[in-house]
Parts: C-alpha cells; sequence; structure tokens
C-alpha cells in the first residue's frame, strides 16, 4: 500500500510534533554508542517500528535535538540523513521531516497488516478453526427468527449469555446468565471495565511485561501505572503482595491464564492470594482469560481466579478470538448481575449492542466446544514445538519459554538489543514483536515475543531470517545498554 502522502505536514494530515528534550529521553543511553550518528539513527528507526514515536511525527529542529543530546549538530544531521536514506523520515524545505514506516518495513498504519510476503510472528491471532463456516451457515438460517424484532440485545443474545454461563459452570464456577454481559471482542470488556472502575489518578495495578492494549485502557482513563513482574517461571507472590499493600490500587488487571506474553499460568494457591489481597486493598480485579481455554499440555487447569472471590471484586473477561477466531467479535465480562447492569451503561456512551449473527455462530461453536478445544491444542502444540527446535537449533544462545498453552513464546535475548533486532529482521520479511511493546516504561529490551499461530514451515522459514537479522544485530551493535532493563 502507498504511503499516506496526504498525511504530510502542511497537507491538512494529522501530523504530531515531538521535542528535542522528549526525543532525547526515549533514544536514552544509545546515544553513547559509537558511531553517535547510527547509534542515534538506529534508535529512532527502532522507537517507530515499536510504534513508540508515531508515524507523521514532525522531528525536531537539528540544533534542538543536538542540544537536548549533547552532541554536535553534524551528528544530528548525519542521522536524520540516515533515516532519510532508510525511508524512516520524509522531509520537504522549510516543513521540516516526519517520521514514516520504509516501503520494506510495515506500510499501513494497523499492526495487522505487514507486506502480504512477510511473516508475522507479531500478532497472535490463529486462523478460523474447522466448523466456523457451517456455524456461520447455521446462524444465518436462524436470523429469521430475529429480524422481525429490533436486533439490539444491549446484554448479550440471551442464548449466548446462557451458553457462555454454562461454560464456566463446566469450569467448575457456578454462573448465571445475568452474570454475563456480551462485548464485542475481549479489548472492549477490558476497556469498559476500565471506564467503569478507574478514575483519573488512581493506582492501576497491570504485570511486566503485559498485554500492549491492557495498558493502553488503563492510560485512557488517567491511570498512574503500577507494575509488578511476571516472567515464564511464573508471579513473584511476595512482590505482587507488597505491591497491593504498598499502593492499595483501585483496579488490577491480570492475565493469569498463560499470561500474555510469558505463557505463565497462576497455580490455585497463588489466585487465592490474588483475591485476599485485592480483598485487603479494596481493589477491584480485571482477569483477563482470553487465553484460559488454549491449554496446550495436558494435566489439571486451575479454577477460574473469581471461583475465589466473595464479594463480587473480580471482572472476568473472555473470548471467543482466539479458540474460534478474531474475526468472530465476541468475548465477554463475567460479573455481578448488578456490575453487568453498570457496565451496560458505560457500553452505551460506546455502542448499543453486538452483531447477532456473530453471536449466534458463537453459540453454535460454543456447543462443540471440546472438540474445537482438542483441535485447537494439537494445532498449537505442533506449531510451538517445531518453533522450539527451531530456535534451538539456530540460535542457541537465545534463551525460550515453553508454554504450556497460549498462542505466544517470551525468548530471551544474550543482550538488551530487541528492537534493532525487531527493526533488521523487518527487512529479512519477519516481524517480531520487541519486548518494550509489553511494558509501561521502556524496558524489556532483552525480550522478543514470537507467535506460533503460523504452521511449521513457515515458523521455521522465519526463525532463519531471525537468525540472519541477529547475525547482523550483533555485527553492529547499537541499542541501550547501561539503563534498567528486566
Ligand atoms: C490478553 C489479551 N486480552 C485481550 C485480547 C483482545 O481480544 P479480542 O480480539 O477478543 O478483543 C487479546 C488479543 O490478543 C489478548 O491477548
Amino acid at each position: 500500500m502507498a504511503k499516506q502522502r496526504s498525511d504530510r505536514p502542511g497537507t491538512g494530515g494529522g501530523t504530531r510534533r515531538i521535542n528535542g528534550r522528549l526525543l532525547a529521553r526515549l533514544i536514552g543511553a544509545a546515544s553513547v554508542e559509537r558511531p553517535y550518528y547510527l547509534s542515534i539513527a538506529r534508535a529512532i528507526s527502532g522507537l517507530v517500528l515499536d510504534g513508540r514515536v508515531p508515524t507523521h511525527t514532525r522531528l525536531p529542529a537539528e540544533r534542538d535535538l543536538a542540544a537536548a543530546l549533547g552532541m554536535s549538530r553534524n551528528t544530528v544531521t548525519a542521522a536524520y540523513a540516515w533515516l532519510r536514506d532508510n525511508s524512516f523520515l520524509d522531509s520537504r524545505q522549510g516543513a521540516g521531516s516526519w517520521t514514516v514506516l520504509p516501503d520494506s518495513a510495515v506500510q499501513d498504519p494497523s499492526p495487522f497488516a505487514p507486506a502480504t510476503e512477510h511473516i508475522d510472528l507479531g500478532v497472535a491471532a490463529p486462523p478460523a478453526v474447522d466448523g466456523l463456516r457451517e456455524a456461520s451457515f447455521h446462524a444465518s438460517e436462524q436470523l429469521a427468527a430475529h429480524v422481525g424484532g429490533i436486533g439490539y440485545y444491549p446484554y448479550g443474545l440471551p442464548e449466548l449469555r446462557h451458553a457462555i454461563a454454562r461454560r464456566y459452570v463446566e469450569r467448575g464456577l457456578p454462573t448465571t446468565p445475568e452474570q454475563i454481559f456480551v462485548t464485542n471482542g475481549a479489548q472492549q470488556g477490558v476497556t469498559l471495565a476500565m471506564e467503569l472502575l478507574v478514575q483519573q489518578g488512581d493506582d492501576v495495578l497491570l504485570e511486566s511485561p503485559t498485554y500492549p492494549h491492557g495498558l493502553d485502557a488503563a492510560r485512557r482513563n488517567g491511570a498512574r501505572l503500577r507494575t509488578t513482574g511476571v516472567t515464564p517461571q511464573g508471579w513473584d507472590m511476595e512482590y505482587l503482595v507488597d505491591a497491593f499493600r504498598q499502593w492499595k490500587p483501585a483496579v488490577a488487571y491480570m492475565i493469569p491464564d498463560f499470561h500474555n506474553p510469558t505463557g505463565a499460568l497462576m497455580d490455585d494457591d497463588e489466585r487465592r492470594v490474588l483475591v485476599r489481597e485485592a480483598r485487603r486493598a479494596n481493589a477491584h480485579l480485571i482477569i483477563d482469560e482470553s487465553g484460559a481455554e488454549l491449554a496446550i499440555d495436558s494435566g489439571d487447569l486451575p479454577s477460574p481466579v473469581a471461583a475465589h472471590d466473595t464479594d463480587g471484586r473480580v471482572l472476568t473477561v473472555g473470548s471467543v478470538a482466539k479458540l474460534f477466531w478474531g474475526g468472530l467479535r465476541v468475548g465477554w465480562v463475567r460479573a455481578t448481575a448488578p456490575m453487568v447492569t453498570r457496565l451496560m451503561g458505560v457500553r452505551q456512551r460506546f455502542d448499543l449492542a453486538g452483531s447477532v449473527h456473530d453471536q449466534l455462530t458463537a453459540t453454535h461453536l460454543l456447543a462443540d466446544v471440546m472438540r474445537i478445544r482438542a483441535e485447537r491444542s494439537r494445532q498449537l502444540r505442533r506449531n510451538r514445538d517445531a518453533l522450539l527446535s527451531a530456535l534451538r537449533e539456530r540460535l542457541p544462545d537465545w534463551r525460550s519459554s515453553v508454554p504450556g498453552g497460549g498462542l505466544v513464546l517470551w525468548a530471551a535475548l544474550p543482550q538488551p538489543m530487541a528492537t534493532s533486532l525487531a527493526t533488521n529482521a523487518v527487512r529479512h520479511g519477519v516481524h517480531p514483536a520487541a519486548g518494550p511493546i509489553f511494558g509501561a516504561d521502556g524496558t524489556l529490551e532483552r525480550y522478543l515475543r514470537l507467535a506460533y499461530t503460523r504452521p511449521p514451515e513457515v515458523l521455521v522459514d522465519a526463525v532463519d531470517r531471525l537468525a540472519a537479522a541477529y547475525a547482523e544485530t550483533l555485527a553492529h551493535p547499537s541499542q541501550p545498554r547501561g539503563r534498567l532493563y528486566v
């Protein structure tokens, strides 16, 4: 797709500005590496590719950035020239320079649309399961029974609310349909729950790393973000307890089921402690269960976090996106019935109801959920194992998580270089997600998240490309050192 030329400065487009001080801070310690101009240029291209400096952002004048970095203007002139040569910057006499993405990188402003011949390991969304088309045909037939009505179901289609509630009962958590509020995907559920529960200036506790749009939802409401660490080995429960006691957050947003991005699974005792601490702090818990039905390895799964709830402080967000298909925009929040009513009130500021056809389709598929879970699990196991063995063979100094479920690996690199590696990888036609995307503060430069939603042969090819990009990055290191990385 062609670049959005109409967004150029001076042509009426939506250009933003970044001042020299702020850009210098984001570049950070990268500028201490020689040659300085290249370090600065690579840091800026990495910020653009990670979405931390948006495209169409007007960069500061060379002298302003030079002053903020404490460097000569010639160094910044050379850095901007490199960015221009590598198509990360467009300039026009008198109008300044603004960020763009190069032809070889992601062209579309949407993170979901890398060039078609590229391998996207950044977005964790599998293709639809078998049976989706049939379910959709059934749904079309069933629409006949609905078209005489108004078609708005503000709480969700009754039969779908029943089916979702039944699934919780099967998982050991008594639930009535009145406790289910159907949304257009889990993201809407998280956003509405934050909207309802977070006031400007409230502390919100999140995991680091975490799902980036969870961070977005908290930021939107003016929350102060507080984080507690999680690794593939799990949660540091002492730190987590301390975080609740110190900050008394209004809300904690957590992903205990095949955590995105580390793959960690919280055990029953830890879930009990989590709810106990939330109660002590008088915090609400938003529990994102969008990965809960994605177990890969067999074994007993812990009860849902809400099973430990005694006073209605847990809001559980679920979705069919990962189990069935992301194109089916159906998610939900499970909460107390009064809370469901309040969520519905908030929703009406944004939209009024979900698609009846999608909800009918989801209801059909939920009737077959055990078969579908088994199919997804087989597929993900095959993909995960292929990716792990390719990584072990081609990139033996990387250390990867071995998740028992979910869609992603969290790979630790020997050095903090994720952003420049991800930048180089794009030139090799593969898109990993660099660790800082999953943090609140630009840390996590030692990590990459790799989705295993593509078939094994594609993943093996992707690892070859990653290995080439890694060799290139090692040969031209340019990423920050000396900052605090986890
Ligand atoms: C943890 C988590 N929450 C929410 C979502 C959004 O899901 P949905 O497509 O149902 O909105 C995702 C999708 O990647 C996710 O990984």
